[in-house]
């Protein structure tokens, strides 16, 4: 069976995508036993880190998939039984090189069907923008997962995503679907988390995970140590959240887990001609409603 692909997509910077991304696909590989490609689209390179390649150092990468056409098969790294496909800086590159080549938003999304049938899941850590790179993420998933923090301001871009997701939907990707919303550095202790969650609800009817990510330092550490936190500290409770949010991950998108169900707990703690208008959320606006999205 063909991987399931996940765009961990978010354009509200530091939510935990890039947190996300790595731990949910590390448990989903150490105790699900699932074949699981991780693809930083993101110049930042964040994910690479994490899991222990130095972007300085790392030779071919996602952009010479991307860009120059090389076979993804080549430049995938295997670090902590998750394959990867990294990026660095020189993806930012390809902001302005990616609308030159033809048929520019279904590049990645060509690419990554050459390597589907190899895994279970292929997760993507989009960077924070709607610009071609994530709108490219988009053309190539088959679900969002978009991981959320619980206070006000993240309110403000939901339509401006939800308007994006539904663009690439139409336009290019008629399969794509948000698969879920994930709150991920939560205070269940605040009146004003509740709140959000509350109100993100009625956004994402059924789709927020009921499983949270509660804020936990040990989540913090563990990339300075470049380990996932099911290696750094499989006790920790960011552990706990993450194995209980990999095991409601497996039940949302229709794949049986190999483990036995853990109760989750509940109360823890250019687009140019069809811009949306996005009164509240003009952060970034600018930037994205300049590129030709759109050909
Ligand atoms: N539950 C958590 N508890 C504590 N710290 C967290 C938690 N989740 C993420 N972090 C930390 O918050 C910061 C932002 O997380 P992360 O990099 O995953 O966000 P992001 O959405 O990928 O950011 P960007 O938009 O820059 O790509 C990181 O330093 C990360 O270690
Ligand atoms: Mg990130």
């Amino acid at each position: 069976m063909a991987a399931k692909i996940v765009a961990f997509m978010n354009q509200k910077g530091g939510v935990g995508k890039t947190t996300a991304t790595v731990n949910i696909g590390a448990f989903l590989a150490k105790e699900h036993r699932k074949r699981v490609l991780l693809v930083d689209i993101d110049p930042q390179g964040s994910l690479s880190e994490h899991v222990g390649l130095s972007t300085r150092e790392l030779g071919d990468s996602i952009y010479d998939v991307w860009i120059r056409g090389a076979d993804p098969r080549r430049i995938i790294r295997r670090m902590h039984g998750l394959e990867v496909l990294p990026a660095n800086q020189e993806l930012a590159g390809a902001d302005v090189e990616l609308p030159r080549l033809p048929e520019w938003n279904v590049r990645l999304r060509n690419a990554l069907s050459g390597v589907r049938e190899q895994y279970d899941f292929i997760l993507m850590d989009c960077p924070p923008s709607l610009g071609v790179l994530t709108v490219s993420g988009l053309a190539a998933a088959d679900l969002v997962l978009v991981p959320m923090e619980a206070e006000y301001l993240a309110l403000l871009g939901v339509s401006q995503l939800l308007d994006t997701v539904d663009m690439v939907k139409r336009r290019i990707n008629p399969g794509l679907e948000i698969g879920g919303v994930i709150f991920c550095r939560f205070d269940g202790r605040t009146t004003l988390a509740r709140g959000v969650k509350a109100d993100i609800d009625k956004h994402f009817p059924g789709k927020v995970f009921a499983a949270v990510i509660r804020q936990n330092i040990r989540l913090a550490e563990a990339p300075s140590h470049r380990l996932p936190i099911c290696e750094y500290d499989p006790k920790s409770p960011g552990a706990d959240d993450y194995r209980k949010a990999t095991v409601e991950f497996l039940e949302r998108f229709g794949i049986a887990s190999d483990i036995p169900e853990v109760e989750v707990e509940t109360d823890a703690g250019d687009i140019m001609a069809e811009t949306p208008v996005i009164p509240e959320d003009a952060a970034g606006r600018g930037e994205w409603q300049r590129q030709p999205l759109w050909r």
